[in-house]
């Protein structure tokens, strides 16, 4: 890759700032037990904490710092063009239903942080779906119908504010954009205050559904809890096998400091060149952060430094006076349906919950989340209830389902069948990983910057799919459901629960 400017680094990470959390040490018996403190699980534990319930939250990293760190955090009921695909699986009611859910996520933000008289950088602006090809104004102006009858103040525009052209886009009003560390750090400190318990460090390993349910967690400590929820973005503990019906997919993020009165002062996404997202954040004086998402693509499939260079390449083209001062990337996943699954996890869940597939807006979705599964829990409803379900099945789904599974059959058998992917250990060249055989099996091996050589098993530990190396976020990824692994062999993010377990090598492979 070439050198980009800048630091490997989520902004959100580098200036929202919260105390750390002790890991939990001995035995614990709560009302609620939330695994996952990302926007959903931190959402779900603070309403629950609110209605009085004895609530834990338990985080196998550190609170909103996975996928909830290195989001775009755009806070808006306009997802693409859902609108239209969604009038025809669900019906138009069930396109009304996701789009009030979602609004109300929105007002829902503006209001706690009023409340709590959070400094979170909150602002109103619209958000724009466009295309700048001809061919995509039909399509446009579909959408904008379908999310205008689904109650958004949508419209068919041709003026976005953005410096470069487009042949038109959809417009609505009244969203919202912020700094999601900023709100979540100050209602997890409020959770505390209400007698919550928050763990970090805590990564739970097992569950034993029952009446209450148990939790074990990586050092052997046990958690009872009447209620569980599981908010670890792809469910871990997967008893309804929701993740043959998740697609997971990582995207790349440059922000990039703009001179003030360039701000377009919207948020925008593209479905073309592979997506693009745009929004602003503030920064230092006289200048905005732009921020820009896209190349999306499966963990671990293809060259993700070429992905950054493409991504800094369109965003310095487009916006010439930028100057590019971060860049991270963000993971998702997708249902087949593309609604996501938030509620009773399988069909005989009485006390386990779920939240999951956010499809990449994940900042609106994780707070409905949070509300809805607060609300189930303590015996209340929302209207929107069943079109979360994760229990729904719709004929619709099939052809999606086919595919996510016909991909994750391709990368179990395909990945076997090749050839490993470096010959020897000696191939391998410093700050980059590759797998080899040695001894017969299959090796990841990583070599640091000092030329040592760090073996672990090929195998994820989910399901047994072989990692791939990504060279420039230097990790160890799996393309059947996205689980991620440091070069040790760490978790960074599930389904998998366990670390790839270390190899040995051979002594003149050593050093
Ligand atoms: Fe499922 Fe790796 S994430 S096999």
């Amino acid at each position: 890759m070439r050198h980009l400017p800048g630091t490997y680094e989520s902004y959100w990470m580098e200036t929202g700032t919260g105390p750390e959390h002790p890991s939990l040490t001995g035995d614990l018996e709560v009302d609620v037990a939330v695994v996952g403190a990302g926007v959903a699980g931190i959402c779900t534990a603070w309403e629950l904490a609110r209605a009085g319930l004895r609530v834990a939250l338990l985080e196998g990293d550190r609170v909103a710092a996975g996928v909830t760190g290195h989001t775009t955090a755009k806070l808006s009921a306009q997802h693409g063009l859902l609108y239209a695909q969604l009038r025809k699986s669900f019906g138009v009611e069930g396109a009304r239903q996701y789009a009030r859910s979602q609004q109300e996520a929105v007002e829902y933000v503006a209001r706690v942080a009023a409340e709590l008289e959070i400094d979170c950088e909150l602002e109103r602006v619209p958000a724009f779906t466009y295309g700048e090809s001809s061919d995509a104004a039909d399509e446009l102006r579909a959408e904008a119908d379908a999310a205008r009858e689904a109650g958004l103040a949508a419209s068919f525009v041709s003026e976005t504010g953005l410096p470069y052209p487009v042949a038109g886009a959809v417009r609505v009003d009244d969203q919202a954009q912020f700094h999601p560390r900023k709100f979540l750090l100050a209602l997890v400190a409020d959770l505390v205050e209400r007698g919550g318990v928050v763990h970090e460090r805590t990564r739970i390993v097992s569950l034993d559904e029952g009446d209450p349910c148990r939790l074990t967690a990586e050092s052997g400590v046990e958690i009872v809890a009447r209620d569980v929820v599981v908010a670890t973005h792809y469910p871990v503990f997967d008893r309804a096998l929701l993740f043959s019906r998740l697609e997971p997919h990582r995207e790349l993020v440059i922000a990039a400091a703009l001179p003030a009165g360039q701000d377009p002062r919207g948020m925008y996404v593209t479905q073309e060149q592979n997506t693009r997202s745009v929004r602003t954040a503030p920064y230092v004086e006289g200048k905005r952060l732009l921020i820009v998402t896209g190349e999306k693509f499966t963990p671990g499939v293809g060259d993700v430094g070429e992905r950054y260079e493409q991504l800094a390449t369109w965003t310095l083209e487009r916006f010439p006076t930028a100057r590019i001062t971060h860049r991270w990337a963000a993971q998702d996943n997708t249902t087949t349906d593309k609604v996501p699954f938030v509620g009773p996890f399988h069909p005989g869940s009485r006390h386990v919950y779920v939240a999951t597939g956010f499809g990449g807006w994940g900042m609106s979705n994780g707070v409905m989340s949070g509300r809805l599964l607060a609300a189930q829990i303590t015996g209340g409803e929302l209207p929107w209830a069943s079109l979360y379900d994760p229990r729904r099945l719709h004929v619709r789904e099939t052809p999606s389902l086919l595919k996510v599974q016909g991909s994750v059959l391709k990368h179990f058998v395909g990945d076997r069948l090749r050839t490993s992917h470096a010959d020897s250990i000696d191939e391998i060249a410093p700050g980059t990983g590759a797998l080899v055989r040695v001894d017969g099996r299959r090796c990841a091996v990583y070599r640091d910057e000092n030329g040592a050589p760090h073996a672990v098993s090929a195998r994820c530990t989910h399901l047994g799919c072989l990692v791939h190396f990504n060279d420039a976020e230097r990790a160890w990824e799996c393309p059947c459901h996205g689980s991620r692994f440091a070069v040790d062999g760490a978790v960074l993010q599930g389904p998998a629960v366990h670390p790839l377990a270390p190899r040995a090598l051979p002594e003149s492979n050593e050093t």
